[in-house]
């Protein structure tokens, strides 16, 4: 039996909301109702029969479908014609009573709208952060949950699997990606319409007037929206959690939001914003988590769907990429592809940036100040922990200790340093990128001196080389230190070491000639680097 004629695909999508069927889902479980094969579905998805088989394989979890063979799919589709008749039934009914059954119809909303939420189907772990924020959202019933952390730690698939498991407590569930920056007038309008909204008759002049008739709906209704990627309308370059000009208007919901209604909004940010730091707190109805990376015993997971072998190396590739899921699930591949599953071959090549993270950490980088990149470049080249103070001695920025302070918090509400105790640092793969950053940096800098005896030297004069030499060499450093990086790279163009130092000599002659404010110490590192090459 084909099903497609019995049961109209606008109701199964319906019903495939309902159930937590996500699109990806959908789409293989209407062309198996099609009586398509599963060979003949993964051909034309392009996907293998196995991804076939573990998509239909969710989609029976989701309707509870026990049992084996294709049995299932016999008894998914008669429930889902069973599910079909009680709507039609339940529309005739409200047609007859309310003699409008077209507007009622349109107007009809589903209870769970999950807009492009991605389908969790693999979850690991995190069973005590769940129970924590349903806490949050269900007992305590706060207004804002902020789920904060670093990109691919997990914060989208922990707001999908946090509302599939407490959907059921409330009336409706929405949720809704911010990736592509909507206008606020855009949210809200669609937010509005897709919760029953009894202020239909009041004009909408205005946000401010959105504001009211969402408000409205979310203290009359028990909702439960989340908003996933806030960073998105975060301007960069400023200091962390300030929105972009045009979208200040953001602000203005959140503080919004955080006032007297039985909702509940999730959100998800790289970055804190300021009203939610704002209005926070332990006992208030507004609360932030911080996503950590997962559990070791889960992150281990990642590694053995790869098959990495060295099972003794799984503990230290955890910890590196701080337990991080989407950099294990990157890193994992690589190593399966390119070292063929070890990752002790993969360790040995002193890189652990692959491309697909560094393009991550990049994105991340780029929003910073130049107060905060300049502020990365000194915990760079120093590897241990620093002390603000020690920031502040060797900075030549002329900032003040507040501004010092405000960049290092923004620095770490971007999730780009840890504070220890004994100062502030990077997580491993971060210092890697930022070393990268210097060295590659630096190195231009000498070349096109050298070369174009173009003295532009930004970088060169604003860190200390030495000082790495000057601190004790505590921390777990797979990264190369920079000035091998810069001295291995100028050693490529000019092969020969008495070369390159001739070469480096003249520049060094060239910087001091120049007045002492515009050289910094450029040339205490040409002659830090010259000294390196006669060792
Ligand atoms: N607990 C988990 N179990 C299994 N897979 C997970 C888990 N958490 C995250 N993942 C997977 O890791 C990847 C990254 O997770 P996710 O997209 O949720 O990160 P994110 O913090 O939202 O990242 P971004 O900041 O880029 O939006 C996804 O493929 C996701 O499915
Ligand atoms: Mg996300």
């Amino acid at each position: 039996m084909s099903l497609s004629t019995v049961i109209p695909q606008d109701c199964l999508k319906a019903v495939a909301t309902e159930y937590f069927v996500s699109d990806n889902e959908l789409e293989v479980l209407s062309m198996a109702l099609r009586g398509e094969p599963i060979l003949g579905i993964a051909k034309k998805l392009d996907l293998s029969p196995e991804a076939v088989r573990k998509r239909l394989g969710e989609v029976y979890k989701k309707f509870r479908i026990t049992g084996a063979g294709p049995g299932k799919l016999a008894k998914l589709m008669s429930l889902l014609d069973s599910l079909h008749q009680k709507s039609l039934k339940r529309d005739n009914l409200a047609g007859a009573e309310s003699g409008v059954v077209y507007s009622e119809r349109s107007r009809s909303l589903p209870r769970l709208d999950w807009g492009e939420a991605p389908s969790v189907s693999v979850f690991y772990g995190r069973t005590e952060e769940l129970d924590l924020l349903k806490r949050w959202c269900v007992d305590d019933f706060c207004r804002i949950v902020a789920l904060l952390g670093m990109t691919g730690i997990g914060k989208t698939a922990l707001s999908v699997k946090l509302a599939e498991e407490i959907g059921e407590q409330f009336d409706y569930v929405i949720w809704r990606s911010l990736r592509r920056a909507p206008s606020i007038e855009n949210l809200l309008d669609d937010l509005i319409q897709s919760l029953p909204d009894d202020r239909t008759s009041y004009p909408t002049y205005n946000n401010d007037d959105r504001i009211e008739r969402l408000l409205d709906c979310l203290k009359k209704h028990r909702c439960l929206i989340v908003l996933d990627n806030l960073e998105s309308l975060l301007s960069g370059e400023k200091i962390a959690g300030q929105f972009e000009e045009k979208h200040q208007g953001y602000g203005k919901l959140l503080d919004r939001l955080g006032e007297r209604h039985q909702s509940c909004i999730v959100i998800t940010s790289l970055e804190k914003t300021k009203e939610i730091a704002f209005a926070e707190g332990e006992t208030l109805p507004v609360r932030s988590y911080q996503v950590k990376g997962l559990d070791p015993v889960y992150a281990e997971k990642f590694l053995q769907e790869k098959q990495l072998v060295d099972r003794q190396q799984y503990e230290y590739l955890i910890r590196h990429y701080r337990g991080n899921p989407l950099a294990l699930k990157i890193v994992s591949t690589t190593i399966k592809e390119l070292f063929g599953g070890k990752i002790s071959e993969f360790l040995a090549q002193k890189v652990t940036l692959v491309q697909d993270i560094r393009d991550l950490i990049k994105q991340q980088y780029e929003r910073l100040s130049e107060a905060e990149k300049e502020i990365a470049g000194w915990l760079a080249i120093v590897g241990n922990p620093l002390s603000w103070q020690d920031i502040k001695l060797n900075s030549l920025l002329f900032i003040s200790d507040d501004e010092l302070f405000e960049a290092l918090e923004s620095l770490q509400r971007r999730q780009m340093i840890e504070r220890n105790a004994a100062g502030f640092t990077f997580p491993p793969v971060v210092m890697e990128y930022v070393r990268n950053q210097l060295s590659d940096g630096i190195t231009r800098e000498i070349y096109q001196a050298i070369k174009l005896s173009k003295i532009q030297i930004n970088m060169l004069k604003a860190y200390y080389l030495e000082l790495k030499d000057e601190t004790d060499d505590t921390v777990e450093d797979l990264s190369p230190n920079i000035t091998d990086k810069i001295i291995e790279t100028l050693g490529k163009v000019y092969r020969d070491d008495s070369v390159l130092k001739e070469k480096l000599s003249q520049l060094c002659s060239k910087i001091e000639e120049k007045p002492i404010e515009e050289i910094g110490y450029a040339a205490e590192n040409i002659q830090y680097l010259i000294d390196q090459l006669s060792d």
